[in-house]
């Protein structure tokens, strides 16, 4: 099992995004988190943003899309060339058609479920997604606390995933810290976005360090 550590640009300083893209050189990708103001009460930016963002990063981008209509808006992600575009479960209409659209442009595709949402609605779908996302906070702002709930779901959405598609890969998003990391990774979770407690960091790289070295010892499998 690999572990990879993606920041949340959501706590970055939005009118300094290119040189704080270069604060966190050694992460394995940015998580970009699209907000509509509809399916959450937040509003971030959009395709424009995105597009810019793909020219300028060295890193893979992690699209998080918490919008209304992913059906529709999904694929415009995939097409700017991002490497992932997750959509929530709870917003979409044809996942499966979704993912087959998102992995023909080229992106790989994520499918993630809110704090409410029960895992038993992913039976059947693991397989068609790269990557599965547990939100362990209500989507919408960055700085939460963790909800210790997650764990199990995690532990869950670790077994449909080792039984149906050992590929795809497990990412929590939401109250990542140096503490909450290890115990996600200790229940099969792989990929985590951490927002404030890297952005929050006078020293994000060695931040992003200690997250993965946190992860890495908790992780089954190493
Ligand atoms: C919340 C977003 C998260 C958020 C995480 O709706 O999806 O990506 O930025 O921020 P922290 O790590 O601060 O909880
Ligand atoms: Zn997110």
């Amino acid at each position: 099992m690999s572990i990879r550590i993606q920041p949340s640009i959501l706590s970055a300083d939005f009118v300094n995004l290119e040189s704080d893209f270069g604060t966190i050189t050694s992460a394995d990708g940015i998580h970009l988190d699209i907000m509509d103001g509809h399916f959450v009460p937040n509003m971030t930016f959009g395709t424009g943003m995105v597009k810019r963002m793909q020219d300028i990063s060295s890193l893979p981008l992690d699209v998080h899309l918490m919008i209304e209509n992913p059906d529709h808006w999904a694929p415009k992600y995939a097409e700017l060339g991002v490497f992932s575009v997750t959509v929530h479960f709870e917003a979409c209409t044809g996942p499966i058609q979704l993912s087959k659209e998102i992995k023909a442009l080229g992106s790989r595709a994520g499918l993630s479920i809110k704090p409410n949402t029960p895992v038993s609605v992913l039976r059947g779908l693991v397989h068609h997604f790269d990557q599965i996302l547990v939100m362990s906070v209500e989507p919408g702002f960055g700085g939460q606390s963790f909800i210790e709930s997650s764990l199990e779901k995690i532990s869950e959405v670790r077994s449909l995933i080792d039984k149906d598609s050992p590929d795809t890969w497990l990412q929590v998003d939401g109250g990542i810290d140096l503490k909450t990391i290890s115990a996600a990774a200790a229940v099969g979770a792989d990929t985590f976005v951490a927002g404030s407690s890297v952005f929050g960091s006078s020293d994000r790289n060695g931040m992003i360090a200690q997250l993965r070295q946190a992860a890495e010892a908790a992780a089954p499998n190493m």
